[in-house]
């Protein structure tokens, strides 16, 4: 018998402080900084972020979302064998947030590592969960994306310090002899590095270079509704399915207007988009399982959809996870 991986629970996590635009754009306006929620609203859909307090870590954010799921699956934390971290902003160079959160959640012995894909993480971590679950070389699996990536902003920068806000989600993967996971598909380009990256690192005792995030938006944004099609049709082909079987189309939440231009090349109303960009800003790698949370409490993710996970990024890195709750 095939053996598959299923979601048995998701969680997630926002800190509590809360910034809508006409909040961020009065501290802006502090600095010289000009902006406005009429922009940010029409140019991006965003409409609030949470940013967490200085002494709060990535870890921090994914050890309350992971909480959450494996509540929501009825496991306990040392039933976890393995531990992937999708993040860009750890709370160290090392050891991985992976390590800090398992020692949070009281877990020890299952395989902990962090994966780094950006905002594509999440996409990737549920991937190699998969993988790992479909060979047997693990069999509960906890999949977390965690962000505190207003640590990387440049906040007299107003192209980029309005788009991103703090967060976390999880979802518990566990062996199961039905689907699951139906399809998953990867890729990375690593010619469009500059496109959208942090620039910095550690030498020495010193950063080198700008630690802060640079992004050409327009470039981003004409790579991303692209590689965003092909990934969905890519997994579709692979499970042997068309656009007409998704439920829910549940996309990295960067901006409303990659979501819409991908949910009309998908010809998928906007009705079977879950949207959180608006309340969340974009969280990078916390994104999608931010908006695959509230889509499940909220009662219109059920058993049985078929859902779209998808994911681009810094990298440049894309890809997508064909899903049956
Ligand atoms: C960043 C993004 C919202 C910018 O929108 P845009 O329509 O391309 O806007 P532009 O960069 O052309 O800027 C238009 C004008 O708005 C101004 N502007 C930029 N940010 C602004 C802000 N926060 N408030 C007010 N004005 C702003 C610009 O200075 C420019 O003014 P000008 O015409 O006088 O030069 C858009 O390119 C985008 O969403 N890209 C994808 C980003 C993304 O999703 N990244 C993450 C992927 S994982």
């Amino acid at each position: 018998m095939r053996r598959y991986s299923r979601i048995a629970g998701t969680g997630s996590y926002l800190p509590p402080r809360r910034l809508t635009n006409a909040d961020l754009a009065a501290e802006l306006a502090t600095q010289g900084v000009e902006t406005s929620d009429e922009w940010i609203v029409e140019r991006t859909g965003i409409r609030a972020r949470h940013f967490a307090a200085p002494d709060v870590g990535s870890s921090d954010l994914a050890l309350q979302a992971a909480q959450r799921a494996l509540e929501a699956a009825g496991l306990e934390a040392s039933q976890i064998d393995l531990i992937i971290v999708a993040t860009s902003t750890p709370d160290m160079v090392f050891p991985s947030t992976a390590c800090i959160l398992q020692h949070k959640l009281g877990n020890a012995g299952a395989a902990a590592f962090d994966v780094q894909a950006v905002c594509s993480g999440f996409v990737y971590a549920l991937t190699v969960a998969d993988a790992m679950i479909q060979s047997g070389a693990a069999t509960r699996a906890l999949v977390v994306g965690s962000e505190v990536f207003s640590r990387l902003l440049d906040f007299k920068d107003r192209t980029t310090c309005v788009l991103f806000g703090d967060g976390a989600g999880a979802v518990v993967l566990e062996a199961s002899d039905q689907p699951g996971i139906l399809a998953t598909d990867l890729h990375a380009d690593g010619k469009h590095v500059g496109i959208l990256c942090v620039p910095g690192h550690v030498s020495g005792g010193h950063i080198l270079g700008d630690p802060l995030l640079k992004m050409d938006g327009q470039a981003v944004f004409k790579l991303a509704v692209g590689v965003l099609e092909e990934a969905a049709r890519a997994t579709l082909a692979k499970a042997g399915k068309t656009e007409a079987d998704i439920d829910w189309l549940i996309p990295h939440q960067a901006n409303i207007r990659i979501m819409q231009s991908t949910a009309r090349k998908l010809k998928l109303s906007m009705d079977k988009v879950v949207v959180t960009v608006d309340q969340h800003g974009n969280t990078s790698a916390a994104s999608i399982p931010l908006a695959l949370d509230a889509a499940v409490r909220s009662g219109r993710v059920h058993r049985g959809q078929t859902l779209m996970l998808e994911g681009v990024g810094g990298g440049f890195t894309w890809g997508a996870v064909l899903v049956q709750y």
